[in-house]
């Protein structure tokens, strides 16, 4: 074992949506990395955790009814098995909603405060006076103030691109109750970044990063470094700092101190040494494998809050591009927004893993998965390759020699020369150019496949007296196959461990310790991995656009609301339900959603505003029956008051059932 110690963290993915192959470039990329290095005999260990504080979580769990703790479990859970399934082998899976984050995001909050580098003012917010809440910028809707696009986002239009304040949107409503926000005041506390523009300014030029993300962040530094927001107030799902009851920490504050807590629970867990790791002078390797888009958080914040908090600061942060699909940005209707289970459902992981090694270099630059070329690359590199020599080989020696490999091994020149190659190839993987390294492994696999080419075992099986020299060829091409199994087995470690059963003999540590395999006797050989199904394809991207479909309207992943807190009959008894009758039903200008009911309650008529839109049309629903509860307190919406709430069943989308006439019940009828 070397002495390299090293800890290597994947970002931290957010806890209110599944992982999807975008989310899995980055895990591959790290998995395989860590894979390396273990394989090379160092102490490495791969930590990561689910993100799960903010204000989307919260609101997530409050629509399924269900605790921001239960939904974090739940997708914790799922997170893992499609990592794990994927071959994604971390050394811990935490999450930051831990008694270790909690006390590490104190202690470097209390740090910093200490230091001086914390402060506090009064910042005017938008609130929902509705949900009592402030609300985050994409949680107010309005019209773009450069194009009038409705339904835009707080921060920006997609429409039109524009990126603006919330408080430049036309006609804002809070996304969550459709009220008109309030500006309200609120004290935040704020981390003083520009304290840090001097060590900043050293470290991001002392070989931590990537030229590409150095040249970025000189701008950054150069353009001066803003105070940052780092407090929200309740409610809001996360850590409430120690000094300021009500304020809590916001997200990105304790999602990067994630990286230590998990890493915390694995020193307990496995008895090891935490400060070894995370003392300021520490000789351990911290390296972040991060997406482009989160460069900010961790090469800025993040090395400062380390720095300022007494301890040590990474040495290096990864960054890599986005994934695109079919050379465009992954799309729901396209059917290219898949998720990492859909993909598991239906190919090989280790298919993936190979095309995206392929592809990866140390770059930032975006990468795109073809699927005609990443059914070519896989098919005829990995399959017509790699496990073609073993097919070629196998059946002689299983047919003609009991699975015993030559005593011999006959060209051990040719066998050095795959040797060889290892330095360079440790060399591509240490430096993350994975598509230079598969390179120089597919030439070593069209050499070990033009060596049989030339020995050619099928002519030597029908002559007489070549036995001997067809055990050395084959056993020799099998000899060839493992090497190249070891150089592959941290891309794709399933068909590595396939190949050691099949050859009966583990694949333990760097290329260079194999010696050949003689006198040896071997398993019976089953396909290591077969050709990509073109098909399963079609059917994954079918099945990606149906994901949308289902999943158009709200609720957005289940079908079925779980059932919703109990209620007192108290709390029953005090809903006034009315039958109805809609005599007048009318599309709102400027509503996607919503149609404008009259309707007859019995004694009078009422004004109701109601999300149906995407299931009826305002002619089909006059003369139709529904219940109202008539005692909600009216609301003032943008389009006017809404004096009543019809009642409908239903997923959502054109799936919204009312009732039907029905003889016997008539407007007013009180429903008991
Ligand atoms: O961008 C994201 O998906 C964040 N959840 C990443 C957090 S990485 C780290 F800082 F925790
Ligand atoms: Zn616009």
């Amino acid at each position: 074992m070397s002495d390299r110690k090293i800890l290597v963290t994947s970002a931290l993915p957010y806890a209110n949506g599944p992982i999807h192959i975008g989310h899995m470039l980055e895990y591959i990329q790290t998995d395989t990395w860590v894979r390396f290095q273990k394989q090379r005999g160092h102490r490495c260990y791969l930590v990561c955790a689910d993100d799960t504080h903010g204000t989307p979580i919260m609101l997530k769990a409050d629509r399924e009814g269900i605790s921001p703790e239960q939904l974090i479990a739940q997708v914790g859970k799922e997170h893992l098995l499609d990592f794990t399934e994927f071959g994604i082998a971390f050394d811990n899976y935490h999450s930051t909603h831990s008694e270790e984050n909690k006390l590490f995001s104190s202690l470097i909050y209390e740090r910093l405060r200490d230091g001086g580098h914390i402060s506090s003012r009064t910042i005017t917010q938008a609130y929902d006076p509705v949900k009592a809440m402030f609300l985050p910028d994409r949680f107010i809707k309005g019209d773009c103030p450069n194009c009038g696009a409705a339904e835009q986002y707080g921060d920006g239009c997609e429409v039109c691109g524009a990126t603006y304040s919330p408080t430049e949107l036309k006609n804002a409503v809070s996304a969550i109750s459709g009220e008109k926000p309030v500006e309200k005041d609120s004290v935040h506390y704020f981390f003083n970044l520009a304290d840090f523009t001097e060590m900043l300014r050293a470290w991001t030029n002392a070989g931590h990063l990537q030229a590409e993300v150095r040249n970025k962040l000189a701008e950054w530094l150069e353009g001066g470094l803003q105070q940052w927001d780092i407090s929200r107030d309740a409610p809001y799902f996360g850590f409430e700092i120690p000094d300021a009851p009500g304020k809590y920490f916001y997200v990105w504050l304790d999602a990067p101190i994630g990286y230590m807590a998990s890493f915390k629970n694995l020193c307990t867990r496995q008895g090891l040494d935490f400060d070894e790791f995370w003392a300021t002078g520490s000789d351990a390797e911290l390296y972040h494998f991060i997406g482009k888009d989160i460069i900010y958080f961790h090469a800025l914040f993040w090395p400062a809050m380390l720095s300022g908090a007494d301890f040590r600061t990474p040495s290096a942060i990864f960054a890599h591009g986005f994934l695109t699909v079919n050379g465009e940005k992954m799309s729901k209707s396209r059917g290219t927004f898949i998720k990492a289970r859909t993909y598991l459902d239906h190919l090989n992981p280790e298919y993936l893993r190979y095309y995206f090694a392929a592809k990866l270099s140390a770059g930032v630059d975006d990468i795109d998965l073809n699927f005609d070329d990443f059914s070519q690359r896989v098919n005829s590199d990995m399959v017509g390759k790699v496990v073609n020599i073993a097919s070629r080989c196998s059946g002689f020696i299983s047919k003609r020699f009991a699975n015993v490999l030559s005593a011999n091994c006959s060209e051990p020149a040719l066998f050095q020369d795959f040797i060889n190659a290892n330095a360079t190839i440790a060399e591509f993987y240490e430096s993350r150019e994975f598509g230079k390294a598969m390179r120089e492994i597919m030439a070593l696999a069209d050499k070990a496949n033009q060596y049989i080419d030339e020995k050619k075992p099928w002519l030597l099986a029908k002559e007489d007296g070549k036995d001997s020299e067809l055990h050395e060829v084959c056993s020799m091409g099998l000899n060839l196959f493992r090497l190249l199994a070891a150089y592959l087995k941290p891309v794709t470690p399933a068909l590595a461990k396939n190949a050691e059963h099949f050859l009966n003999s583990p694949i333990d540590g760097w290329v260079d310790q194999l010696q050949p395999l003689t006198g040896h006797t071997i398993n019976d050989f089953s396909p290591l991995m077969t050709r990509v199904d073109a098909d399963k394809i079609a059917v994954i991207i079918e099945a990606s656009k149906e994901n949308l479909e289902k999943t158009a309207d709200k609720p957005k992943e289940k079908k079925f609301e779980p059932i919703a807190p109990v209620i007192e009959l108290d709390d029953f008894a005090r809903l006034d339900l009315r039958i109805a009758k809609i005599i007048k039903a009318d599309h709102v200008e400027g509503a996607d959603k919503l149609l404008q009911l009259t309707v007859d309650i019995g004694d009078e008529t009422r004004n109701i505003f109601a999300g149906i839109k995407s299931a009826y049309a305002p002619e089909d629903l006059e003369g139709k029956l529904t219940l109202v509860i008539v005692n909600l307190a009216p609301r003032k919406m943008r389009f006017g008051l809404s004096e009543g709430m019809v009642l409908a069943a239903g997923p959502g989308g054109k799936d919204i059932w009312l009732l039907s006439p029905d003889e016997g019940a008539v407007p007013g009828m009180r429903v008991k």
